[in-house]
Parts: C-alpha cells; structure tokens; sequence
C-alpha cells in the first residue's frame, strides 16, 4: 500500500511476519525442553505418576503463558486501536468534531491502521469545518433576513401615526419597499447559490453573443453612473464573440461585477468593462478607480455573505461574488482580483472560447 506523503510504503500488516517464526521457533523449542524433560527423569528414575505430573504441569504453563502472550499481542495490536476509534466515533456522533486520534507508530513505520487513524482525524476535520460553515450560512440567513423585517416592522408601525405629515409617510413607504426589496434580492440569491452548488454541469447550454451580453449588461447601469457621475468606458476588441454556454447564468457575473465597480467608486471616478481574445480564451475585465481593498478583504470576498466594506453593507449581502465564483466553475471560467486600497480594483475573467 502506498500513501500521498509517505516515503516508503506502508505496512500492510500488524503482525510482523517474525511473530509467527517466533511462534514456530518458540514450540520447537519448547518440545525439545518436553523431550529432554522426559529423558532426564527417565535417566533419574523418576516413576511414572511423577513423570505425567511434571509434564502436564509443564505444559500447563506452556500453554498459560502463550495464551497470556497471544492475548496481550491482540490487546495491543487491535483491541486498544479499535477501542479508541470507537470512543472517538461516539464523540463525534454527539457532536464533537475536535476529536483527534494519535497515530500508534512512528511516521516511518506507519502500517495500514496508522492510515486509516490519520484519514479518520483528516474526515473529522473537514466534517467540523462543514459544520462550522452551515452553522455559520444560517446564522448569517437569519441575521441578514431579521434586519429588513425589523425595519418594515418599525416603519409600519409609524405608518399607524395619525398625525402623519405627506412627506414622512411617503418615507416610511420608500423604507418598507427598499427593505422589501432587499428581503427579495437576499433570498432569490440565495435560493440561486444554493441551486448552483448542487449543481455540477450547465443544463441549458447554448450559442450566443458574448460582447452583445456584456453592452446588455452595462447598460443596466447607465442609471446608476450618470446620477453618481461616474465615467463608464467599455473596451469591447471583438465586434462578436460567439460562445457556448448557459446565456443566463453569465449576466450573474457580468452585472455583480459591475455593481460592485459603481458602488465601490466614488464620484468622478472610471469605471471600465473590457474584453479580449488571445491564443483560445476570452479576457473579460472589469476595473474601477475607487476605494480599493486591503488583503484580508480580497481573500475573503469570494466568500458567501462577506463584506468587507461597512460602509456599503446595506447595499447587497455580500452573496454576489460566491455566487459569480460558483458560476464561472461550472462554466469552465476562472476569476481573478487585483487591488490597491485607495487605487481601485481590477477583476479579470477568463472563458474558453
Ligand atoms: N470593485 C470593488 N472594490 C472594492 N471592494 C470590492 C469590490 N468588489 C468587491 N469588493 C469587496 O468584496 C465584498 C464582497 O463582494 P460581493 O459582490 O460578494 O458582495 P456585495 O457586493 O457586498 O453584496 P451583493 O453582491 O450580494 O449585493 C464587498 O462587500 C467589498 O468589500
Ligand atoms: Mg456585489
């Protein structure tokens, strides 16, 4: 058997084969000490009760001390083993995913039972690490999903005032219909992201036009950089792009990416979409002047419900590039991230063509 890591290969057996000669040198022996027993009380004329009594005694403790041998080898080799495997089973079927098991032998002289301990200390971990994130998913769900009820809650119960002038009603609506808004956004994500990792292939496959799709994209934000006065520049080298892949998934990213570019860039600032093609694969890059992110941020913004700007944590759930990551990985694209704090942020896309 050999294992990832390991130098030699492991041992496939708990019983090294010098036990077993041992055991058959050992009896031999022991016969031998039987022979010569009976020889040198035959020599002494010893009489014949004596002789079957020192015999059977002899042979009592022979066989006392191989069975206590035998059963201290299996205690040690498999019984204690197995013993600690099973108590660290039940821990962690009562929850307890910190349970780590020490390997019996030295790292050179790993045998099978040695692997299968490190395996099982390797399924823990990861099975407390899953445990960690779906504790940590639902936390956030929930915490995500009580703030914009508590909002419309509170500004219901505002609308309930008599004495209520136009404007401050009109308010109050504009709050419930954003938090309700907000409440759709989260959940529709969700409910995508969560549809997205169970799924392993892109069922609806089809041709279209890649540079078409993005103009489509960034005109959804035409809105949104002329009133914060934000220059939009596109850089489409390809006058078409046809690719094969599932038409409406891409937008997903197209559009977070682009949300993010105008949400994280203050006014005055650029704002550029870009795309070429070189050697078989598409570039598609989104890079911004704005505020930028430091290094704990870009490591962490793929991940689901983070956010590394506070600033701007009322706008979206920090779901958008989880969501664009898991889709650029069942498309067979990749994402990358460049960034400077204060500077901007440039991401790049890469498709097959
Ligand atoms: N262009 C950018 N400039 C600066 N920071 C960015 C940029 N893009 C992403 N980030 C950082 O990454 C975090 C995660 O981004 P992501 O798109 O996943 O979530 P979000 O935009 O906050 O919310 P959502 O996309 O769900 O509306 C952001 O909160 C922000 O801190
Ligand atoms: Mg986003």
């Amino acid at each position: 058997m050999k294992r990832q890591g390991l130098v030699k290969a492991v041992r496939d057996s708990r019983f090294p084969k010098s036990i077993f000669f041992g055991y058959y040198l050992a009896l031999l022996l022991l016969s031998g000490v039987h022979v010569a027993l009976l020889l040198g009380m035959d020599r002494a004329n010893f009489n014949e009760i004596l002789v079957i009594h020192v015999i059977l005694i002899y042979w009592a403790l022979v066989a006392g001390g191989l069975t206590l041998y035998t059963r201290h080898q299996v205690r040690k080799t498999y019984e204690i083993p197995m013993k600690r495997l099973a108590d660290a089973a039940a821990k962690i079927s009562a929850g307890d995913f910190s349970v780590r098991i020490d390997p019996i032998n030295e790292r050179e002289k790993f045998d099978y039972l040695d692997v299968m301990i490190e395996d099982f200390n390797r399924m823990t971990e990861e099975l407390g690490s899953i445990e960690t994130l779906r504790v940590d998913f639902f936390s956030n769900v929930s915490h995500e999903i009580k703030t914009p009820i508590a909002v419309i809650q509170n500004a219901s119960e505002m609308l309930k005032k008599d004495d209520l002038d136009e404007e401050k009603r009109r308010e109050y609506i504009n709050t419930i219909t954003s938090a309700a808004k907000r409440l759709n956004t989260l959940i529709t994500d969700i409910l995508r992201l969560n549809k997205l990792e169970h799924r392993t292939i892109t069922p609806h496959v089809s041709e279209f036009d890649l540079c078409d799709q993005l103009v489509q994209s960034a005109l959804l934000f035409e809105t949104v950089w002329e009133e914060n006065e934000i220059e939009f520049e596109a850089d489409i080298a390809d006058e078409r792009k046809i690719i094969t892949a599932d038409h409406e998934l891409l937008p997903l990213v197209w559009n977070n990416l682009l949300s993010n570019a105008f949400k994280f860039t203050e006014r005055g600032g650029t704002v550029t979409l870009s795309e070429r093609s070189e050697n078989g694969k598409i570039y598609v890059t989104v890079e911004d002047t704005g505020c930028g992110m430091d290094e704990h941020t870009a490591k962490h913004i793929y991940d689901k419900f983070f956010q590394g700007d506070t600033s701007h944590s009322t706008e979206g759930n920090g779901l958008g590039l989880a969501l664009a990551l898991r889709v650029l990985q069942l498309t067979g694209g990749s994402i990358s991230v460049e960034s400077e704090v204060g500077k901007g942020t440039k991401f790049t896309v890469i498709l097959k063509e």
